[in-house]
This record gives C-alpha cells, sequence and structure tokens, in this order.
C-alpha cells in the first residue's frame, strides 16, 4: 500500500503539471481528490490492513494526501492569476479605466457665473443666514406686520419672529445697517418659500445685488443690469423695464429679456410674449434707507434680485424646474 500510495502521488503530480486551465484543473480535483477520487479509494482499504501497520500507513496516506491538496491549491492560485485582468494590466496599449469624477451642480454653476460678472463690475460677494428674523426679512424692508405683501411670500415661519427667509433682500438691511456708504454688493443664497410646481420649488436660489451712494439714479441700474444680462445671455439681447411694485423699492420695475427660446417672435415658453421676466428691482425706497439711519437725501441706491434658477433654465432651455432637485445623475451629468 506504501508503493500504491507513492505512485498515485507521483501519477497525480504529473497530472498536475500538465493543467493548463481551469476546467481541466477541475477534472484533476474530482479524479484524485474528490469524494470517489483515487485518494479516498485507497485511505477506504486502510481499514483492510493490519492494525501494526494501520497509524504508519495513516499518517503516510495523510501527509501525501494534503501534498497533493497544497500543490492543487498553488495551480488554481496561478490560473486565476493569468486570467483577464492581470493581463489586461499588463497590456499598456489598451484604453484605461474611465474614473468617474463629480461636477458642480448646475445651479451652483450659473450663481457662480452670475457672481463673476458682477463682481467684474466692483461688487463685493455677502452672505448671510437662510433662518432669519422676521424684522430683516420684512419689517426693515418696509413691509409691516399686516402688510399685504406678506401675502405673496407663502413664508415657512419658525416661531412667530423668526422664518425662513422667502428672499435675499435682508442682506441690504443687514449690511446698510452695518457699514456706510459707498456700497457695492451682491449676496447669493437660498430662498424658501411654500409654493411646488413646474416653475416653483419650496427651496430655490438668488442673487441680491445693491449700490448706495450719492447721486444714484435708475439710469446706474438700467446700465448694470444691461450689462449683466448680455455677459450672460447674449450681446445684441434685448431687455425690457416693466413698471412693477415691491414695498423697499420706489419705482420699482421688472426686467424682461427677449425670449431666448424664439427670440422674441412669441412660443410657448414665453406665452406668446415674446418677454421672459428674470428679475425685481428698483431704487431703494427712502423709507428703508431712513431705517438704518440713512440720510435718504444725501444717499440713494438701487436694488436687484435675480432668481438663479429662472436664469439656469433659460440659459440651458429646461423647462421643468423640479429636474434640478430630482438628483438624476443623467440630467445632472450634462453640465
Ligand atoms: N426680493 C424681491 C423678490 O424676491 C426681488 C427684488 C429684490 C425686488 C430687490 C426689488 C429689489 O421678489
Amino acid at each position: 500500500m506504501e508503493d500504491e500510495l507513492n505512485r498515485l502521488a507521483q501519477e497525480a503530480r504529473n497530472t498536475l503539471d500538465a493543467v493548463a486551465e481551469p476546467a481541466e484543473l477541475e477534472a484533476f480535483r474530482v479524479r484524485f481528490l474528490g469524494r470517489k477520487g483515487l485518494f479516498s479509494t485507497v485511505m477506504r482499504r486502510l481499514g483492510t490492513v493490519s492494525p501494526e501497520d494501520r497509524p504508519r500507513l495513516g499518517q503516510l496516506a495523510n501527509t501525501v494526501k494534503q501534498g497533493i491538496e497544497k500543490l492543487y491549491e498553488e495551480k488554481k492560485q496561478a490560473l486565476a492569476g493569468a486570467s483577464a485582468p492581470t493581463k489586461a494590466a499588463e497590456d499598456l496599449s489598451l484604453p484605461g479605466r474611465h474614473i468617474p469624477f463629480g461636477k458642480l451642480h448646475p445651479v451652483t454653476q450659473v450663481m457662480e457665473e452670475i457672481c463673476a460678472i458682477f463682481e467684474g463690475m466692483g461688487f463685493a460677494v455677502a452672505e448671510g443666514p437662510d433662518v432669519e428674523l422676521d424684522h430683516y426679512n420684512f419689517a426693515a424692508l418696509n413691509i409691516p406686520e399686516h402688510h399685504p405683501a406678506r401675502a405673496m411670500h407663502d413664508t415657512f415661519y419658525v416661531s412667530d419672529s423668526i422664518l425662513l427667509r422667502t428672499h435675499t433682500s435682508p442682506m441690504q438691511a443687514r449690511i446698510m445697517e452695518a457699514q456706510e456708504p459707498p456700497l457695492r454688493y451682491i449676496a447669493p443664497g437660498k430662498v424658501y418659500r411654500c409654493d411646488s410646481d413646474i416653475t416653483h420649488t419650496p427651496m430655490f436660489h438668488q442673487v441680491e445685488g445693491f449700490l448706495v451712494d450719492r447721486r444714484v439714479s435708475f439710469a446706474d441700474l438700467k446700465g448694470v443690469l444691461t450689462i449683466f444680462t448680455r455677459r450672460m445671455f447674449d450681446d445684441d439681447l434685448a431687455l425690457r423695464f416693466r413698471p412693477s411694485f415691491f414695498p423697499f423699492t420706489e419705482p420699482s420695475a421688472e426686467v424682461d429679456i427677449a425670449c431666448v427660446i424664439c427670440g422674441g417672435k412669441g412660443c410657448r415658453v414665453c406665452k406668446r410674449t415674446g418677454w421672459l421676466e428674470i428679475l425685481g428691482a428698483g431704487l431703494i425706497d427712502p423709507e428703508v434707507l431712513k431705517m438704518v439711519n440713512y440720510d435718504p437725501d444725501a444717499y440713494s441706491g438701487f436694488a436687484f434680485g435675480l432668481g438663479v434658477e429662472r436664469i439656469a433654465m433659460l440659459k440651458y432651455g429646461i423647462d421643468d424646474i423640479r429636474l434640478f432637485y430630482e438628483n438624476d445623475l443623467r440630467f445632472l451629468g450634462q453640465f
């Protein structure tokens, strides 16, 4: 039996040497190491040898079998290591592995672009809290308690005097209160209104801008906004100032640009008017200046607030604002 074991071991080693692929290795395992394989058959016969020889032969059989199992495992590793990935890694002519990397959200990109244009005109950037006092969001902007303008804001209240800001205009009051003119600021950030449909999300972004100095006029406002819209959209883009009302500006205007979809001929997006509204603006109301202890006879200023999603939609021809917030990478990856 000893000879038989040694012969079997030799045969197993020779067979394993010749194995070149996984299917052959599996055939080897079944033939030699399987439950009905050659080693098992020999070891079952241990029961028939004399009791004196049994321990020695048993030990020998185990050692031989374990040796073959070890060789089998080594072969298995070698075959796995030689398969595709390693070969590919060695083939320097193959294309590199694609590494996906993130990008800024389209709203962030457009916001940064807007800020860069105003920074180019000398405006400084300031940021303020999303959770705001009623005072700055309304009262300091000439919207006292029970004023009907509050109803338009669909405010999320945190408590009686604390709310989520409904616009970035509170930054006008905060900055004017803390500094003396001349001031030239933009304030980008998130704003919140309890509203949701294809053109409204409960959270959206605005960029506030304002300038306070001596003898600031509506012409200055028109000049700054014209330069902005032309840089943002198109060099010969037409724009129109429509009379409007805000409690914190007087006179007030809403600014439209010629529809970027149809070029002003009239289409579904501009509701056949040829115009698209992109911002609210005006000269800062003297009442607002008085509340921060500025002398309205010495100083004047203009302010504007623009909707970032709105501008992003027009720039990229997107017709549903909610796409920005569904986090679908197929949408976001296009920008
Ligand atoms: N805060 C106004 C709004 O959100 C926009 C605005 C800003 C109007 C500054 C005039 C001046 O609707």
